[in-house]
């Protein structure tokens, strides 16, 4: 039976200066020839350095978030084709941090998707609830909405990945239990319109708990915040997805 992609996607947010760069460097040096897919999303200011220092690599790069428009009068904001002239093939919508800190909504998430498939860029489509929403027992119910907004139609296992990050684990050192992620990603799987659509878990991943979440049914990978800043941490999370 054919299964997703395997995916070990670093998310380096608001964090990296040139001198991050090397930490790219290191960590392509230790997987030169990775069995899973490996991402780096940095901020949009290293995006060009990133695909210098990457050249030649099996790693690829992504954007942190990108405009529903092709161009035009948005201060501050960066198109879809701009990330793909950059040297991005991916890119992150919907993390939590856009939906709390830009209020952004599952619609808007939505039409920055089209945009980022009409640029060529493959869409890594974040969902989660709060710890207010789990405590309510309306996870499911949260989880299965946010999807069916975000993802517009036309998402395939070519252009779409899915991440669960529950907003509660993330940067917290908090993770869900695995049978929490079970259940959360086996619902996934089933709400999805494509059952190739790569599902990673993305919250507080680390090096010591990569390998048991990188075991469960129905994860095909991780979206790592902090621990995909330092080479060491990070080579080991896909050293345990490879292996899980
Ligand atoms: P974290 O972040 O690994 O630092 O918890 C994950 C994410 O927000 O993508």
């Amino acid at each position: 039976m054919t299964t997703p992609r395997k995916i070990a996607a670093g998310n380096w947010k608001m964090n990296g200066l040139g001198a991050q760069l090397t930490q790219a460097q290191a960590l392509a040096h230790s997987h030169p020839a990775p069995s899973v897919d490996v991402l780096l999303c940095p901020p949009a200011t290293l995006l060009s350095r990133l695909g210098e220092t990457l050249a030649g690599s099996s790693i690829a790069l992504g954007g942190q978030d990108c405009h529903s428009a092709e161009k035009g009068a948005h201060t501050g904001d960066i198109s879809a084709p701009m990330l793909a002239d950059a040297g991005a093939s991916h890119v992150i919508l919907g993390h939590s941090e856009r939906r709390s800190d830009h209020g952004e909504s599952s619609q808007t998430v939505a039409a920055k998707a089209l945009a980022a498939w009409d640029a060529g860029l493959v869409t890594v489509i974040c969902v989660g609830e709060t710890l207010e929403e789990r405590d309510q027992g309306i996870t499911l119910d949260v989880i299965g909405t946010q999807l069916r907004e975000s993802l517009p139609a036309g998402a395939t296992a070519a252009n779409t990945i899915v991440a669960y990050e529950p907003v509660w684990a993330i940067g917290t050192g908090r993770t869900p239990t695995l049978a929490q992620i079970t259940d959360v990603h086996s619902f996934l799987r089933s709400a999805l319109p494509d059952a190739m659509i790569p599902l990673l878990y993305g919250g507080s991943v680390n090096p010591s708990n990569a390998h048991d979440i990188f075991a469960l049914d129905n994860v095909d990978g991780g979206l790592v915040g902090g621990a995909s800043l330092k080479a060491d941490d990070f080579s080991a999370i896909i050293t345990a997805l490879e292996t899980a």
